[in-house]
């Protein structure tokens, strides 16, 4: 049985309201909150992804009682490292301690941290590895252009992590056939019930960031930075029809019914999306954890900085049914259902 058994998360000191925005772009608090419920966001000044990234790692893996020489794999989601080489996950290694762990990168933007889970699961599933730490991290405020009003309020800083265990059924752990179907409390945890994830480059560009551009002695071409691009009205009607479907093929797969389940922890995107995908699951906001409002979209790490804060907040109990759902650029999206 593989489940979560600690998570952690980290964000940048420096907070910045809306006001604060408003005095660098032509926009207001009144606009930012009202279209997208966000009202501040922390945006890294000496922080870096990997500190970040190493700092909620460290609060996982004391939160799962696990050592970092125990880790058997590191994976990092991210499309903001500090560096092309090495990677994040091994900055993070370096930073842990974890010299026993193998450890590579995942970018698949917001949905990050659900690519990060499925790849790990699918490893401990097999019974190559045992204990996984996964990590979503994010500098966005990099690759964000300062002067563009219609991105530059949507996103901020920080770093999410969850360590991941295949628990032997020895311990005490029911199987699925005799698992805490009374809910809250009650029982043996299941751990990850379902994973569903899926992908579409054919609409990547509604939301992208150039990368450096080709420059060697062959080609002459001016240099120049790339920032974050977005079709709003594009990206918002993708999420909120595809979010709702694959939250119901993950469920369906998980052998539940919606109303069975007692929280969903979304991206973080904007809480326009979210209201809407509870509309269309016919399930009532108050199943729907936002922290949007202080955070704003931090990509990768956003489902698990939400993760933890609800955890931290005692809003899980064991035997919780959870459904974490990423969706974003690539286009990418991917929902899992599990038991806590
Ligand atoms: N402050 C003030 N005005 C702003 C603004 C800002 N920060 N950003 C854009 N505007 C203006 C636009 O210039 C436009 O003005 P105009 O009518 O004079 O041309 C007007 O507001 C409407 O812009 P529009 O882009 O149509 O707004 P919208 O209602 O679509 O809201 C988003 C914009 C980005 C909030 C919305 O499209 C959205 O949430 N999309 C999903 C984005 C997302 O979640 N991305 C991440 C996915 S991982």
């Amino acid at each position: 049985m593989i489940r979560i058994t600690g998570t952690g998360s980290a964000v940048p000191a420096r907070r910045v309201t809306n006001d604060d925005l408003g005095k660098i772009v032509d926009t207001s608090d009144e606009w930012i909150r009202s279209r997208t419920g966000i009202e501040s966001r922390y945006l890294a000044v000496e922080e870096t992804t990997t500190g970040l990234s190493a700092e909620a790692a460290k609060k996982a893996l004391a939160a799962a009682g696990v050592s970092a020489e125990e880790l058997d794999l590191i994976i990092a989601a991210t499309v903001t490292p500090d560096r092309f080489l090495p990677n994040l996950s091994c900055e993070i290694q370096r930073e842990l301690g974890a010299k026993n762990a193998v450890a590579f990168d995942l970018n698949a933007a917001c949905s990050g941290f659900l690519f990060s889970l499925d790849t790990a699961y699918m490893y401990l599933r097999t019974g190559r590895y045992r204990k996984a730490l996964i990590i979503g991290a994010e500098t966005l405020s990099k690759i964000i252009d300062w002067t563009d009003r219609s991105t530059c309020v949507l996103f901020g800083d920080g770093a999410g992590a969850a360590v991941l265990e295949n628990v032997p059924e020895e311990t005490g752990c029911a199987d699925r056939a005799s698992g805490a179907a009374a809910g809250n409390g009650a029982g043996e945890s299941r751990g990850i019930l379902s994973i569903r994830m899926g992908s579409d480059g054919g609409r990547g560009m509604v939301l992208s960031c150039d990368n450096r551009p080709v420059s060697n002695p062959y080609v002459k071409r001016e240099s120049g930075l790339s920032y974050v691009s977005m079709d709003g009205q594009e990206v918002y009607k993708f999420a909120v029809r595809t979010v709702p479907h694959i939250i119901g093929l993950a469920v369906e797969e998980a052998g539940l019914a919606v109303e069975e389940i007692d929280l969903f922890l979304l991206h973080q995107a904007n809480i326009r999306i979210i209201e809407a995908v509870a509309k269309r699951l016919r399930q009532p906001m108050e199943k729907f954890p936002v922290n949007l409002r202080d955070c704003g979209n931090i990509s990768a790490a956003s489902v698990p900085i939400l993760l933890d804060n609800v955890r931290k907040h005692d809003m899980i109990k064991k035997g919780s049914k959870i459904v974490l759902a990423g969706f974003g650029a690539g286009l990418t999206w991917g929902a899992t259902v599990l038991e806590w």
